[in-house]
């Protein structure tokens, strides 16, 4: 029978190729090889286990059914949605009293609500060339465009001449302009944007929103794992109101909860009325696609950020996670810089990407070796979060024979 799919559908690609290659590699640690594998983007130990912050368990071994059991509401539980909005603002109050937030699965669920309510269909997202695929797929998938800019200067800063053209262009072509920043960590880079070029970011921005209606979506998956630096909130405080500032918050990574699908989107405006009128749209967006989110992660999440026995515990647990990435960061700047390898600057997160040519090859010359990551567009993305520190020097000496 001829397949009734649209032409679109019809064209698909198979398994997501991290989650391909990472099956590969573990079908081959199943048969008892011995695999370096630096694929997924969930933190394992140095035994190869996956990490898990307890907390979350403990709470969830005290919820009796009749609390989650039913849906959650559709824009979220009230409590979580306060959670998330102080989880991402600490002290800055000012902006915790002109958020309003919605949840979302996931961090991607919130990029998804941000691409389908401040874009019309064949507008534009701006985001570097380096960029989290499914950026690429949302925006296709909803019949939204993306532009790209070079991503980095030739001496490996961020390009913000880049964005400021990209920025520029959409805006004279468009009513509206999503742009997307992810930082700290950036995902596959590695990058963390110094507090110049987030100030470089929000007056690129802020001069655009003469020409057209600019919005911002920072993408904040890895922000626990980041340098300790909270300038870009005064940068949102400074532009926010030229500028509709969106955050995609994720629990999936802070919580190490990847399958929980707990996130939110948070968006700020100092008028009242505006921010009903922004909940309502996430409100009606989550109608239409995956109704209403977890319950018993929101809640859980929720205990986790607002109770302090469990504030601490957390903390605890995931301070311990980020010395050990800490390590493995450490351990490899060390020995890539012993290869001068080039790679942006690294300070901490789940992954990097080193530069080479013919990355398909590259990668494909390291499988041959059993040392497992993931090829990107000029580079290949090495996943530290699940490679112990000892088999480091290992990956880097085959990355560096590879090339
Ligand atoms: C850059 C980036 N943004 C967002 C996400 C969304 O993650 P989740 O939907 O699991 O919260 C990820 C996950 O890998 C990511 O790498």
């Amino acid at each position: 029978m001829f397949s009734n799919l649209t032409p679109e559908s019809n064209q698909r690609p198979g398994n997501d190729p991290i989650f391909a290659l990472s099956e590969e590699a573990r079908s081959k640690i199943a048969n008892g090889e011995r695999v370096i594998d630096a694929t997924l983007g969930c933190l394992f130990d140095d035994r190869g286990q996956l990490l898990v912050v307890n907390a979350w368990d403990q709470v969830a071994a005290e919820i009796h059914p009749s609390m989650v059991a039913g849906y959650a509401p559709i824009s979220g539980v009230q409590k979580f949605n306060h959670a998330i909005i102080e989880d991402t603002f600490s002290d800055f109050q000012h902006l915790k009293q002109i958020s309003v937030s919605s949840a979302t699965p996931g961090g991607t669920g919130a990029v998804t609500s941000s691409i389908v309510n401040f874009l019309e269909p064949g507008e534009t997202l701006v985001s570097p060339h380096l960029y989290w695929g499914p950026y690429s797929t949302i925006s296709s998938l909803n019949g939204r465009r993306l532009l790209t800019y070079q991503t980095f200067t030739p001496d490996l800063n961020f390009n913000l001449e880049g964005l400021e053209q990209a920025v520029h262009k959409t805006s004279k072509e468009n009513k509206r302009v999503l742009t997307v920043i992810n930082s700290p960590c950036n995902n596959p880079t590695g990058y963390s944007l110094s507090p110049s070029e987030w100030d470089g970011v929000g007056d690129i921005l802020s001069n655009a929103s003469n020409t057209a209606r600019n919005s911002l979506i920072i993408d904040l998956a890895y922000f626990k794992f980041g340098p300790k630096n909270n300038h870009w909130l005064s940068v949102v405080e400074k532009i926010c109101d030229d500028v509709q500032v969106l955050i995609a918050w994720s629990g999936s990574k802070s919580f190490t909860r990847y399958g929980a699908r707990v996130g939110g989107i948070i968006a700020l405006n100092r008028d009242a009325g505006s921010r009903e009128k922004l909940k309502r749209a996430f409100s009606y967006s989550s109608r239409g696609t995956w109704s209403n989110c977890n319950h018993m992660g929101q809640f859980i999440a929720t205990k986790l950020i607002t109770d302090d026995r469990y504030k601490k515990q957390v903390n605890i647990e995931r301070n311990a996670i980020i010395d050990l990435l800490q390590d493995r960061v450490d351990v490899f700047n060390v020995q890539a810089q012993k290869y001068n390898l080039v790679y942006p600057r690294y300070e901490g997160g789940f992954f990097v990407t080193v530069f080479c040519k013919d990355p398909q090859d590259v990668a494909k010359r390291m499988r041959d070796k059993n040392v497992y990551l993931i090829p990107v567009k000029d580079g290949v993305r090495v996943g530290l979060c699940s490679v112990a520190s000892k088999d480091i020097p290992e990956l880097v000496e085959v990355l560096n024979n590879s090339l």
